[in-house]
C-alpha cells in the first residue's frame, strides 16, 4: 500500500470541489490525503471520506497574522497533513530554510504531520548535483527541530522540472535519490523517513511507478484534481 496525497493548488472552483467529492465517493480513501485549497478544507472534512491536509501552513501561531492559517487553526478543524516547501512555494512566495523549521515546528505543537517537499531544477539535474541539493534542503530544516520529530515527518522527492511538465525520472534516477534521502536522515539522524515521489503522477505512469518499493506514495498535483483518474491512482495504490 502506497500513501497517496493530492495537492488541488488553486485548480478548481467550489462547484469543481463538489463534483469531485460526489465522483470519488466510491473509492477506498484509508490511506489517500487530498490538500484542496485552504478555503475548501472544511467542505471536504464535512463531505468526504478523504483525509485532509493543507497546502500550506503559517510560520507564526495564532494573532495578528493577516491572510495567514495557523496551524493551531488547521488543528481545530481536524486537518491531519500539511505541505511544506513546495517548490512553487520556495520561487513564488521566497520561503526559505528558517521559516519551513517554524512551520514544521508549529505543525508538530498541533499534532499534523510535515510534508517536506525537496527537489532540483533541471539545471541542477544536468550538472549532476541533485544529491547535493536535496541533501542540503533537508539538513538546513532536519538540523534545526527537534530530533524526536524527525522521524515523522514525510519527505516528498520532487524534481522541479517534473512538476505539470508530463516529464518524469526514470525509474533507477527515483530509485537512487529515495535512497539517498532515506541513508542520509539514516546516517546523520539515526532516524527512518517516508518518501514520497512527486511530479507528474498521473494514470499513465502509475503502473511503472509502483514497481519501485522504496518509494512509500506520491504526491500529485495535475491529477488529483481529475476525479476518474485520482480513483484509478488510487486503486493502484491500495
Ligand atoms: P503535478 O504536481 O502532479 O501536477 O506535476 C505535483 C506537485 O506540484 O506536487
Amino acid at each position: 500500500m502506497k500513501l497517496v496525497v493530492g495537492n488541488q493548488k488553486t485548480y478548481l472552483n467550489r462547484d469543481g470541489v463538489l463534483d469531485f467529492i460526489e465522483k470519488t465517493k466510491k473509492g477506498k480513501c484509508d490511506s489517500v490525503v487530498v490538500c484542496p485549497s485552504s478555503v475548501y478544507i472544511d467542505m471536504f472534512l464535512e463531505k468526504s471520506k478523504f483525509l485532509v491536509g493543507s497546502q500550506n501552513v503559517s510560520e507564526k501561531g495564532n494573532g495578528a497574522s493577516t491572510g495567514e492559517i495557523s496551524a493551531e487553526q488547521l488543528n481545530s478543524l481536524g486537518v491531519s497533513y500539511s505541505i511544506v516547501a513546495h517548490s512553487e512555494r520556495r520561487a513564488n512566495q521566497k520561503e526559505t530554510g528558517p521559516m519551513f523549521v517554524n512551520k514544521i515546528n508549529n505543525l508538530f505543537a498541533n499534532d499534523i504531520i510535515p510534508i517536506f517537499c525537496v527537489g532540483e531544477t533541471k539545471e541542477e539535474k544536468e550538472k549532476g548535483i541533485t544529491k547535493d541539493i536535496v541533501g542540503k534542503q533537508i539538513m538546513e530544516v532536519f538540523d534545526n527541530i527537534d530530533s524526536n520529530n524527525i522521524e515523522k515527518i514525510i519527505v516528498a522527492y520532487e524534481p522541479i522540472w517534473s512538476i505539470g511538465t508530463g516529464l518524469i525520472p526514470v525509474n533507477d534516477d527515483i530509485i537512487d535519490v529515495t535512497n539517498y534521502i532515506k541513508d542520509l536522515v539514516q546516517d546523520k539522524y539515526n532516524k527512518r523517513v517516508a518518501v514520497l515521489y512527486g511530479g507528474s503522477v498521473n494514470k499513465g505512469n502509475i503502473d511503472t511507478l509502483n514497481s519501485i518499493d522504496v518509494v512509500d506514495g506520491y504526491l500529485i498535483g495535475g491529477a488529483s484534481v481529475k476525479p476518474e483518474e485520482f480513483l484509478y491512482i488510487m486503486e493502484k495504490c491500495e
